[in-house]
C-alpha cells in the first residue's frame, strides 16, 4: 500500500536559484545513465534536478539503476521519484553526481551549503567518476582572487564537544571567522545527519593542501573543502544573448 500524501513534498527545494542552467545541466547527466549502473546521488537543488531527469529515462527506457543518496531528502525524493536506493554498505557506485558551491580553474570544490558534504564526500572517493553540476555562478578562477566574492565560507563538520579546540586549532591554520552554524525553527545549532555541527569557516588563504590541514585537527570530522578529487564539471552551453 502506497500512502495518499507524501510529505518528503515539503522537503524538496521549490524556489531554485538559476534553474534553467541547472535544468540544463541536469539533463545532460541524465543522458550518462545506463542500465545496470550504481549511482551516487548529491544533494541540492541541482542534484534534485538531475534525479528528476533520471526518473523520466528510467520510466520510459525500462532503465534499472541504483541510487547512493548523500541525504535524508535525497533518499525521500527517490523513493517518491521510484528510483530504488541503496547505501554504500551494500554498494560501490559506478560513478556519482552532485551540485557545488564553488569550483574553481583547478577543479576544487566547495560545498556543504546544505550540510551534507560528508556523505557527499563518502561516495565522491569511492565513484570512479562524479560528475559537478553547476550553473555560471558558481564557477571562479581561484578561491582568492578578489573577484571571487564572499561566499567562499567552507564548512567544517566538527564532533560537538570538539567545536572550542577545533575553532582554536583552524585559527592557527588561518581561519579569520568560524561561525557554529544555527537552525532555524529550532533552537540552537544545525545538526547533521551524523549527530555533529557545522562551524561556517572563512580563510585568509586557501592553499593547496588546507582540506589536508583540516581533516588532520582531532575532532573535525569532514570539511566542505574537496580538493582534486575525480571530478568532470557539467557547465551550461555559452550562449550568445
Ligand atoms: C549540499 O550539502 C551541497 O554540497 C550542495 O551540493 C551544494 O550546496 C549545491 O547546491 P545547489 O545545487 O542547491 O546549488
Amino acid at each position: 500500500m502506497e500512502w495518499l500524501n507524501s510529505i518528503s513534498e515539503d522537503i524538496i527545494p521549490t524556489n531554485i536559484t538559476n534553474k534553467e542552467e541547472k535544468l540544463e545541466v541536469a539533463r545532460k547527466v541524465a543522458e550518462k545513465v545506463k542500465d545496470g549502473d550504481v549511482i551516487g546521488f548529491g544533494s541540492g537543488s541541482t542534484s534534485y534536478l538531475a534525479a528528476i531527469e533520471i526518473a523520466n529515462r528510467i520510466e520510459k527506457e525500462n532503465i534499472h539503476i541504483l541510487a547512493i543518496p548523500t541525504s535524508y531528502e535525497m533518499k525521500a525524493l527517490c523513493q517518491d521519484l521510484k528510483i530504488p536506493t541503496t547505501s554504500i554498505l551494500a554498494n560501490k557506485p559506478d560513478w556519482g553526481f552532485d551540485g557545488a558551491d564553488k569550483v574553481n580553474k583547478h577543479n576544487w570544490l566547495i560545498k556543504g551549503r546544505g550540510a551534507a558534504m560528508l556523505k557527499e564526500k563518502l561516495n565522491m572517493v569511492n565513484a570512479g567518476i562524479t560528475y559537478i553540476l553547476v550553473d555560471k555562478s558558481k564557477i571562479v578562477d581561484e578561491f582568492n582572487s578578489e573577484n571571487s566574492d564572499n561566499n567562499l565560507t567552507i564548512p567544517i563538520e566538527v564532533l560537538p564537544e570538539a567545536v572550542n579546540s577545533v575553532k582554536e586549532a583552524l585559527e592557527d591554520l588561518g581561519a579569520e571567522e568560524t561561525v557554529l552554524r544555527k537552525a532555524e525553527k529550532k533552537d540552537g545549532p544545525v545538526i547533521t545527519e551524523s549527530g555533529n555541527v557545522i562551524l561556517d569557516t572563512k580563510f585568509v588563504e586557501i592553499y593547496d593542501g588546507l582540506e589536508e590541514d583540516i581533516k588532520s585537527i582531532v575532532g573535525v570530522i569532514e570539511s566542505g573543502l574537496f580538493m582534486d578529487y575525480s571530478v568532470e564539471i557539467i557547465k551550461p552551453e555559452e550562449r550568445k544573448d
